[in-house]
């Protein structure tokens, strides 16, 4: 199903947005925002955000959140480093797995990918794999640094891309063109001519990270150019601190249930807004 989806993506020229969660708040504000807007998305949780939710517990809440709403809900594990965890997000039902080997060398990150795409297919999960590596976390920078930081060598070499595709058997594939984690006082540029030579190269679904901080405009030209899924995760955070701040600086309110709704009320219009840009309405 998820892959279908991709593929539509792919055929109409929009992307499936991946927004990240490690709060039911955060969660049910994404998933509110699909709903009100009949857009397929894409429920991320790194590694630390489903070890602080609980795995088993996470993918209980998204199914009967599913049921009950009537509507697909797909769970993906992000920046999936541990072997074993990869493991138990496919055993117990993830959707899809993203394996971040992009610490790794070339031919190891092709062996390791290899092995996890066979596995997780046998189980009909998909597989994101990675080339290229990105810098930052997901958080905001309140210096340019980062801009400094990225070098040549980071990003994604278009000639090793269709080796990748073959050989591992991925479904999707993360790449670094200037994109990074968190966001800076000054984004780096996006490289588009070293998209266009990856687009080129091979038909794979390509993903690109770091979507917080990108000007709209680039990231539509990005999904123009052969984007078919962004992931955001730094600037839901930014709006769950600013919003729970700003609640409980205002309010002697003690009661969690009148509290929260106002974060997750932000959380949605924010999501809705990166739908709309992402051209995912009305697509499921
Ligand atoms: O994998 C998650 C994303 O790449 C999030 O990046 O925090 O810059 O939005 P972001
Ligand atoms: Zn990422």
């Amino acid at each position: 199903m998820l892959y279908q989806l991709f593929k539509k993506a792919q055929k109409e020229g929009w992307a499936i947005g991946q927004f990240n969660f490690s709060t039911l708040e955060q969660l049910k504000g994404i998933i509110l925002a699909a709903k009100k807007l009949s857009s397929p998305v894409i429920l991320g949780t790194s590694e630390n955000e489903i070890n602080f939710l609980g795995l088993k517990e996470t993918l209980a809440i998204v199914r009967i959140l599913e049921q009950k709403l009537q509507f697909s809900l797909f769970l993906h594990l992000d920046h999936g480093k541990n072997l074993d965890l990869i493991k138990k997000a496919i055993d117990f039902g993830f959707d899809s797995v993203h394996f971040d080997g992009s610490l790794l060398s070339f031919k190891e990150n092709i062996k390791l990918t290899t092995r996890i795409v066979k596995y997780a297919h046998k189980n009909k999960v998909l597989v994101e794999g990675e080339l290229g590596f990105l810098r930052g976390e997901s958080r905001p920078f309140k210096s340019s640094k980062v801009l400094y930081e990225i070098k040549e060598k980071d990003l994604t070499k278009p000639e090793e891309v269709e080796e990748f595709v073959k050989e591992t058997g991925v479904d999707s594939l993360a790449i670094a063109i200037g994109n990074v984690h968190g966001t800076y006082l000054k984004m780096p540029k996006l490289d588009f001519e070293r998209l266009t030579k990856i687009r080129e190269k091979t038909n794979i679904f390509l993903v690109l990270h770091g979507g917080s901080g990108i000007p709209p405009k680039d990231l539509k030209k990005a999904i123009k150019l052969g984007i078919q899924k962004i992931n955001i995760n730094t600037e839901l955070r930014v709006v769950w601190k600013e919003n729970l701040q700003k609640v409980l600086e205002k309010s002697q309110e003690v009661k969690p249930y009148k509290i929260l709704p106002k974060v997750e009320k932000a959380i949605q219009k924010k999501v809705e807004k990166y739908i709309r840009l992402f051209g995912s309405s009305n697509r499921l």
